[in-house]
């Protein structure tokens, strides 16, 4: 796995620096009641590539909260590149109506942005109190830098990385660091 990382493009301990810098920041937004057990928050994290950087964001962030899975298909098995109409398909547990709550959508990335504009659709139809959205990454690229989208760790060259959750073809997603593969993986 080591030998296909062709370089580290952000290394394991900024990650934790700008995810906890990330952290205190949504908390600081949500005010000084987020606290307060009154406060309703659901976070949304959308499968599979978000549960990293949400496993550490969560544990960096002390508010009573409740988590919410979403699966949202978009890059099927080795595409590195967003297909169309991308958004295949998404599968939620949302209950119908959020009101009352006051919603983040985690995502790994941006890129295309149909991903994170499905999800917030979908949200948005059951009347959430408000709805924000984070991002581990953003591709510099038109599409995702005119996106929506309320906290960004990273902005990243457009190419294609792998680590810390992101996959390819379902693999590297436990590597540590946020990198990019060598050419020859992509060609076996
Ligand atoms: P979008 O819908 O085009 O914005 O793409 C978002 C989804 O595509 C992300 O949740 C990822 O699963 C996947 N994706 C986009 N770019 C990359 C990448 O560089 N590496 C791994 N997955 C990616
Ligand atoms: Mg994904």
């Amino acid at each position: 796995m080591q030998a296909d990382i062709e370089r580290v493009l952000i290394d394991r301990e900024a990650i934790a620096q700008r995810v906890h810098e990330l952290a205190g920041q949504i908390v600081a937004d949500l005010g000084p009641d987020a606290a307060v057990e009154d406060q309703e928050i659901t976070l949304v994290p959308i499968l599979t590539g978000s549960i990293i950087f949400v496993s550490d964001l969560i544990r960096k962030m002390p508010l009573r909260m409740q988590i919410r899975v979403m699966s949202v298909t978009s890059y099927p098995g080795r595409a590195t590149a967003s297909r169309g109409a991308s958004v295949e398909a998404a599968l939620t547990k949302l209950p119908d109506s959020l009101e009352d709550r006051h919603i983040l959508i985690i995502d790994d990335i941006l890129d295309s942005g149909n991903t994170l504009s499905l999800a917030r659709e979908m949200i948005q139809k059951r009347s959430p109190e408000s709805l924000r959205s984070c991002v581990l990454l953003r591709k510099e690229r038109p599409e995702a830098m005119e996106a929506a989208v309320d906290y960004v760790a990273f902005d990243i060259p457009d190419e294609f990385v792998v680590g810390y959750g992101l996959d390819y073809d379902d693999y590297y997603r436990n590597l540590p660091d946020i990198c990019t593969l060598r050419q020859e993986v992509y060609t076996r």
